[in-house]
């Protein structure tokens, strides 16, 4: 029984996989394509065997798990149109990739009068896209044995930038410990992110600094930006200067107390007699007015 069973499913297999003329199989030559944007690139879709005169070839585009047409009924169609057109046997030749092409897509070739009378075949396609020119923060003036990030970014570049950082025009090593002349620098790299980072900054690590973006469809630089490093911190000598001055503020004050009544009676003797002793009486006139209205009041209402 088993071994019966064994043969007659060797007998199918050798039928539909064994015998090419009686079923259509495809080939390609990459299932994983790269190419660089706006260049043209072929998706290869082989016949390696077929009987039927006139297979139908759909090519489909999957994006995020959805199937849409690229060639159907003898046509190109969708966002490859007017971009792309079927090489014999049924290869995809696209002119002029963009971006938004980096897909997976689906050759189809149905014929009909074979045995096995399907076959697809799936393709990979990404598109290199250069970096343009990356967004780099570099502060204009930082102070000696502080710490300090510089940054760099940009978010075109497919795949992702990989970045590195020039200093008066020469290239920083990924380790400062690697070369004699940075050795003393305490910068780190990362050279996914982009960022710059000094764990304390030297006078050394002032100058002119840049940062290049670059990825296999090509690079991107940032314009030159100076950073100056102060060996004096300018704001300690601003928070020094409050200091000083709060502090003369709190001995103008300290005088005027020891010397309270000269401050006070100069001001009441020249300005304050005239002025201020009937509007003291008024407040104590409103004040005694207001008492005894309240204290009948609240009497009353006892
Ligand atoms: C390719 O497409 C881009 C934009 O879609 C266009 O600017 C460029 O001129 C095209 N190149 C060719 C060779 O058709
Ligand atoms: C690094 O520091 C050491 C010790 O302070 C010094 O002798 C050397 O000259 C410095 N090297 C550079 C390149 O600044």
């Amino acid at each position: 029984m088993a071994l019966q069973r064994l043969m007659s499913f060797f007998i199918l297999y050798s039928i539909l996989g064994y015998i090419p003329s009686l079923g259509v199989i495809l080939r390609t030559t990459d299932k994983t394509v790269w190419a660089n944007e706006f260049e043209p690139i072929e998706l290869t879709c082989l016949i390696e065997s077929i009987s039927t005169n006139n297979p139908r070839i759909e090519w489909k585009k999957i994006q995020n798990g959805v199937p849409s047409y690229v060639y159907f009924q003898n046509q190109i169609s969708g966002d490859l149109e007017h971009r792309a057109q079927l090489i014999q046997p049924a290869n995809l030749l696209i002119l002029n990739t963009s971006r938004a092409d980096t897909a997976e897509y689906r050759c189809e070739v149905a014929a009909i009068d074979d045995h096995k009378h399907f076959d697809e075949i799936l393709i990979s396609l990404a598109v290199r896209v250069k970096p343009v020119v990356p967004r780099c923060s570099v502060p204009v003036a930082v102070t000696v044995g502080t710490s300090s990030e510089l940054r760099c970014l940009e978010n075109e570049g497919f795949p992702a930038s990989q970045y590195r950082w020039f200093h008066n025009n020469e290239e920083l090593p990924q380790d400062p410990k690697s070369s004699p002349k940075f050795i003393n620098s305490t910068y780190s790299i990362n050279a996914d992110t982009g960022g710059l980072k000094f764990r304390r900054m030297r006078k050394e690590d002032a100058g002119e600094y840049y940062c290049q973006a670059k990825n296999v469809a090509g690079h991107a630089q940032c314009p030159t930006q100076l950073m100056d490093v102060y060996d004096v911190d300018i704001v300690g000598i601003f928070l020094k200067v409050l200091a000083a001055l709060a502090g003369l503020i709190v001995v103008m004050v300290g005088v005027c107390h020891v010397y309270k009544h000269h401050c006070f009676s100069s001001g009441k003797d020249h300005t304050g007699t005239n002025y201020k002793l009937p509007s003291q009486d008024d407040g104590v006139d409103y004040a005694e007015a207001d008492e005894g209205h309240f204290r009948h009041k609240s009497s009353f209402i006892i």
